[in-house]
């Protein structure tokens, strides 16, 4: 597996908490645009990473930054580090105790009326639109054990779908809690052994879960790995389906692959189920000596259809553009869509560009990012509650190398090749993380 130097470049970490307001902007914001873009990331407590592969970045403490835009203002930017019992140990011993055990960096939920920092299977934070930690869930107690960082939101009933990987068996529940956060469906799902399962997919009327080859190894942690997890070759990779509400979970066999993230899944008719992923052939594979990673492959744009009648799965590339962290209007989770966004990776070390990919006409259109720069996730927002799909903007944070600071890129969600239609030069960096949210102005 390729090393980076965690400590620089866009990966390095901040040491400081810092708030900024009435920020420089060159171009002109949307004045539609009001609200807060939340981004969310691994940002050691002590300013340092500690190893320097993918797995020693992924672990460390949860950091979120938040831009704030008003009638046409880029108006705040803060950091806070998540107030967890990790943070209080290096910063406030004596607050540890009241504080809870989690290190939410991955993602952020808005549903219910609460806003919640998620990590991969931990205790969801819930926090303010400023960043303030408010500790324990309150909306979403069923959840409060324990969840998935990539639960979705069905967009018309407002059902927030979840899972949760244990490491002892059954090893994986599935859960649905109503728009208002009270706990329904909740079903054990009985696996042989616990799966890597970083993100799952829904439909109108399924959930879709990926038991696929890379797991869990705990003899790696005496071998030195901060992780436990390594790609099986002797595993069958299989898609999972269960009618949303509970019953039977039917497995699909589909080729040895690994999927991070989803794109989104849709029912196609009655027995057919589409599922749209970022796939890689392989991922965390180690070599012969059990030691070294090896060199993990830029994952590619697939589609699975799932022959829900006939047990069977057809798969294939969509496109011939390697990408990670998609996106889509999110307005379309679980339905028919159209467009999907990512950064691409021009090589497995590099997350630098932004796709834009029309599923209908099978067109790519490129924000294109210089060599050096490094992007994020790009957040679709919609113009407005009723705009069609597609017609809103991207906003992409990108660092430049030059300057060692990031940008707040807004695209024209219909046009990301033209120039941004406006840019927030940041003082300082965000450092590369994972996922954010768009959180409207309620
Ligand atoms: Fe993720």
């Amino acid at each position: 597996m390729a090393t980076f130097d965690l400590n620089s470049g866009a990966t390095a970490p901040v040491v400081d908490e810092v708030e900024l307001v009435d920020l420089p902007v060159i171009g002109a914001i949307p004045r539609e645009l009001n609200g807060v873009l939340v981004r969310n990331g691994p940002n050691p407590l002590r300013g340092r990473f500690i190893g320097n592969n993918v797995l020693d970045w992924w672990s460390e403490a949860a950091m979120l930054h938040g831009i704030s835009f008003q009638d046409g203002r880029a108006t705040s930017y803060r950091n806070r580090w998540a107030r967890t019992r990790r943070w209080a140990d290096v910063h406030d011993p004596d607050a540890a105790r009241a504080l809870l055990d989690t290190n939410p960096n991955v993602n952020v939920l808005n549903h219910a009326g609460e806003i919640l920092a998620l990590s991969d299977g931990g205790a969801p934070l819930a926090m303010t639109a400023e960043l303030e930690t408010l500790g324990a869930t309150r909306r979403h107690k069923g959840l409060a054990i324990g969840m998935t960082a990539h639960p979705k939101v069905d967009p018309q009933t407002g059902e927030l779908m979840s899972f949760r990987v244990d490491w002892k068996k059954p090893f994986l529940r599935y859960e649905v809690t109503d728009a208002e956060g009270v706990p329904g469906v909740d079903v054990a799902v009985d696996m042989s052994s616990p799966s890597m399962m970083h993100d799952m997919a829904i439909t109108a009327t399924h959930s879709i879960f990926l038991d696929l080859n890379v797991g869990y190894d705990f003899s790696m942690l005496s071998r030195g790995f901060r992780m436990p997890l390594r790609w099986r070759d002797d595993h069958r990779a299989r898609l999972g389906v269960i009618p949303r509400h509970g019953g039977e979970m039917r497995w699909f066999e589909i080729a040895p692959c690994f999927i991070q993230h989803v794109v989104n899944a849709y029912d196609a008719d009655k027995a057919t189920v589409v599922l749209d992923a970022v796939r890689y052939p392989k991922y965390f594979r180690l070599e012969a000596d059990g030691f070294v990673f090896e060199e993990n492959p830029p994952g590619v744009l697939w589609r699975y259809v799932i022959h829900l009648d006939k047990g069977t799965v057809t798969e294939r590339q969509i496109a011939d553009i390697c990408i990670e962290l998609p996106r889509i209007d999110e307005r379309r989770t679980g339905r028919s869509y159209r467009f999907l966004y990512a950064a691409e990776q021009p090589t497995n070390t590099e997350i630098r560009g932004v796709v834009r990919y029309d599923l209908r006409s099978n067109s790519i259109q490129r924000y294109r990012v210089p060599e050096g720069d490094q992007n994020g996730e790009p957040v679709f927002v919609p113009r407005s509650v009723s705009s069609g799909e597609g017609d809103g903007w991207l906003l992409v944070c990108v660092y430049r190398q030059a300057t060692d600071t990031t940008d707040l890129v807004i695209l024209d969600g219909k046009n990301i090749k033209s120039a941004p239609i406006a840019t927030v030069p940041l003082p300082r960096r965000i450092p590369a993380g994972f996922h954010g949210v768009w959180l409207p102005k309620s």
